[in-house]
């Protein structure tokens, strides 16, 4: 089941405009380690059988070459021992905003900062690189999503399911800032209502 769940994500993350062609990669942790997407090949067209399995150290497990990203998700899994699912999108919106702005922190709608919380921007390094991999589980540190400066994003959940819907909901929340910033300039929230925010996300939405 679990595998199929990797496949089925894999292939929303296209179908949601969330990757174009072989970007991005998902995976989930097993007892023994963790499976993660192949590296090169297009989230649209993914199989059960190409997906990567991965010792607790990232050794390989089968023969097919994981992720380029699997750096990454190793950092994330060493720090996070609550992290179950992991997914790393290139959404459009959201990088948009990254190029011009330096952080998002508070995203000035409710619903985001419930879902989400902070939201902080890793500056650029490498793809692939094991310095990217160790800045963006530093700078995600507890948090639910990372963007990623000139990339894209990170998330992650409790189960691939929640990482999941955690990048959907970063892309809308990004398209409703991008487009009100076309509009003008987008009113915020006081200290107090983001505290009183944050409460809420406690008892809130997927884990
Ligand atoms: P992989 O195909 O190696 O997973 O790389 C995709 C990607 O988005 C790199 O950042």
């Amino acid at each position: 089941m679990k595998l199929k769940e990797v496949v089925y994500y894999a292939k929303l993350l296209h179908k949601q405009n969330l990757v174009s062609s072989t970007d991005g990669n998902l995976s989930i942790r097993r007892d023994d380690g963790f499976v993660i997407t192949p590296t090169s090949i297009p989230k649209r067209e993914l199989k059960v059988e190409d997906l990567v399995n991965l010792d607790k150290n990232g050794k390989q497990l089968k023969n097919r070459k994981p992720s380029s990203e699997v750096n990454l998700h190793l950092e994330i899994y060493k720090r996070r021992k609550d992290v179950n699912g992991i997914v790393h999108a290139h959404p459009p919106f959201t990088i948009a905003l990254s190029l011009i702005v330096d952080s998002l922190e508070e995203f000035p709608l409710s619903e985001t900062i419930i879902t989400l919380g902070k939201v902080k921007i890793a500056p650029f390094k490498m793809p692939g690189s094991i310095e990217l991999a160790k800045e963006v589980a530093k700078v995600l540190g507890e948090g639910r999503a990372v963007i990623l400066k000139n990339h894209g994003a990170v998330t992650v959940g409790g189960s691939l399911q929640s990482a999941y819907y955690r990048m959907e909901s970063l892309e809308h929340s990004s398209k409703i800032l991008f487009l009100s910033k076309l509009l003008g300039k987008p009113s915020s929230f006081t200290k107090k209502q983001i505290l009183e925010l944050n409460k809420i996300s406690n008892n809130y939405g997927l884990k």
